[in-house]
């Protein structure tokens, strides 16, 4: 990546797979300063922070650049912006930033989704051109509860986005979603697994400050975290102007209604 832009073959490889993984994109002071924020942030008293139902811990923490001078830091990263620009070159607002988090033994789960199937219900967006820019706080490996991804799963018929291939999930999680049949993920990774047939689901695993970009139509999900350790991972969504919400009553925090589009701002994230 040079001059915060993405190469040819990384965007080949999104454009493939529907995701990218960009190792350690942040040093680890970087995290550490973000890191240094989350006990005060989770222990606001804000409908901004989720809950987990079993443990009553913090889930998500929302609309962190509106709480935070470090993550509006983040946000708006060169690093960040420069490659959603590449992806799509037109204006882009920010739709909704958070802090997914999963405690060590904890057994919440995201079930398989596509992020299209709820911004299109629950927010009325009619395209899925939004993206979602992960960075991860904690290292993140097979044992406490990676982001899993079916590649080339964002290049589907549009019927499969339709809600009859969908159910809602309110049970097994504590923050519903709409998730995927569970025929369309059998589907979809043996359409993976022809391509190539160790890669039917990928572990976005990494380093703390390794960063990820993926489609609004590639199928993810992450399993319960049954490690003693942590997995802390930074997550917005970043939506064209041209493509934004049709819903206006969702709470500001779960879709963000202030479409000013995003600037780059450069520098690391220690100094503010
Ligand atoms: C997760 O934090 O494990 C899930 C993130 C997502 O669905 O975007
Ligand atoms: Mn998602």
């Amino acid at each position: 990546m040079a001059g915060n832009k993405l190469n040819e073959l990384q965007l080949n490889d999104l454009n493939r797979d529907g995701f990218l993984i960009l190792p350690e994109l942040f040093s680890e002071n970087e995290i550490e300063i973000l890191n240094e924020k989350m006990p005060h942030l989770w222990a606001q008293d804000t409908e901004a922070n989720i809950r987990e139902k079993n443990s009553g811990e913090i889930r998500m923490a929302m609309a962190l650049h509106q709480r935070d001078e470090q993550f509006s830091k983040l946000v708006y990263h060169s690093k960040l912006i420069n490659p959603a620009y590449q992806i799509r070159p037109e204006p882009l607002y920010v739709q909704q930033v958070k802090v997914n988090n999963k405690t060590p033994f904890s057994d919440d789960v995201w079930q398989w989704h596509r992020d299209f199937g709820n911004h299109n219900v629950n927010d009325g967006i009619r395209r899925p051109l939004a993206l979602n820019i992960h960075v991860y706080l904690d290292d993140v490996n097979q044992f406490n509860g990676p982001i899993c991804f079916i590649p080339g799963s964002h290049l589907t018929e549009n019927r499969e986005v339709a809600s009859h291939e969908m159910f809602f999930d309110d049970q097994t999680t504590s923050y519903a979603v709409w998730a995927v049949d569970e025929a369309v993920i059998g589907n979809q990774v043996n359409k993976a697994q022809k391509l190539n047939p160790d890669h039917g689901i990928v572990a976005a695993m990494g380093k703390k400050g390794t960063a990820l970009i993926f489609f609004d139509t590639t199928i993810h999900c992450s399993p319960a975290n049954f490690s003693p350790w942590k997995r802390s991972v930074f997550s917005m969504i970043l939506n064209p102007v041209s493509n934004a919400y049709g819903n206006t009553d969702r709470p500001d925090y779960l879709h963000h209604k202030d479409l000013t589009p995003v600037e780059p701002l450069g520098g690391d994230l220690l100094n503010i």
